[in-house]
């Protein structure tokens, strides 16, 4: 079955998640910790308080390092497992540098998600370095005219048995083709994953319905008071 995951760093929107459907754990980044209301502080400890929601409520929470180069990814992961949590699973882009610091974590049993992935070759290099999961980022590959279903169906069919996780989502189309495409897991921004529920077709569809039972018999619920 499909894992869904949340691409944010507020605990409130997190919250509100989680009271509604069942979900995975959350995935972030330098910009949406940048972006986020930092309610407590530094985002470490919004960190923190995302991942003890997650320990109680079930879910993995995702964490990319800030840092670039090779010595400080490392230096930005074990402060992470430190500090946050030791069950984070390090994101780390599939950069040179990134490729060699996936490859270190992963030879020491920590979890690692290959992010920033736009091409088959980037992916098949993180799985091969170890990487548990490999994250195909979608909307960005897609504004490069990069065929990214094209990516996680070549993933998923060289890599069957690993997780693909698709991720940056504009659209709620570009979501449903990276299901199909074979995407075991998405994570998606809280707006964009809920954003079908009030269209104007859902809007227009149920206020249809209320007008037929409305003209039929003079009331606006089925107990016709
Ligand atoms: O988790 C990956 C994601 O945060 C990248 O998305 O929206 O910055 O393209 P975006």
């Amino acid at each position: 079955m499909l894992h869904l995951f949340l691409d944010t760093a507020d605990i409130d929107e997190i919250r509100d998640a989680y009271s509604l459907i069942r979900l995975d754990g959350v995935t972030t980044n330098p910009s949406i910790l940048a972006g986020a209301k930092n309610k407590y502080g530094s985002p470490v400890l919004e960190l923190k308080v995302i991942y003890k929601f997650l320990e109680e409520h079930g879910g993995q929470l995702h964490i990319q390092p800030v840092a670039s180069l090779y010595d400080e990814i490392l230096k930005d992961a074990y402060y992470i497992l430190e500090e946050v949590g030791e069950n984070v699973w390090i994101k780390i882009p599939v950069t040179e540098d990134g490729l060699a610091a996936i490859s270190r974590l992963s030879a020491e049993g920590i979890k690692v998600t290959a992010a920033s992935v736009f091409t088959f070759t980037q992916g098949m290099l993180a799985y091969k370095a170890g990487a548990d999961t490999v994250s195909v980022y979608c909307n960005r590959a897609e504004e490069k005219g990069i065929e990214y279903a094209h990516v996680i169906e070549s993933l998923k069919n060289a890599f069957p048995d690993r997780v693909l996780l698709a991720a940056s989502f504009r659209t709620t189309d570009q979501i449903e083709r990276a299901s199909f495409a074979g995407a075991d897991s998405l994570t998606i921004k809280p707006k964009l994953l809920f954003q079908d529920l009030k269209t104007d077709l859902m809007r227009d569809t149920v206020a249809n319905f209320q007008f037929s039972w409305e003209s039929a018999f003079k009331s606006r619920n089925l107990r016709r008071e």
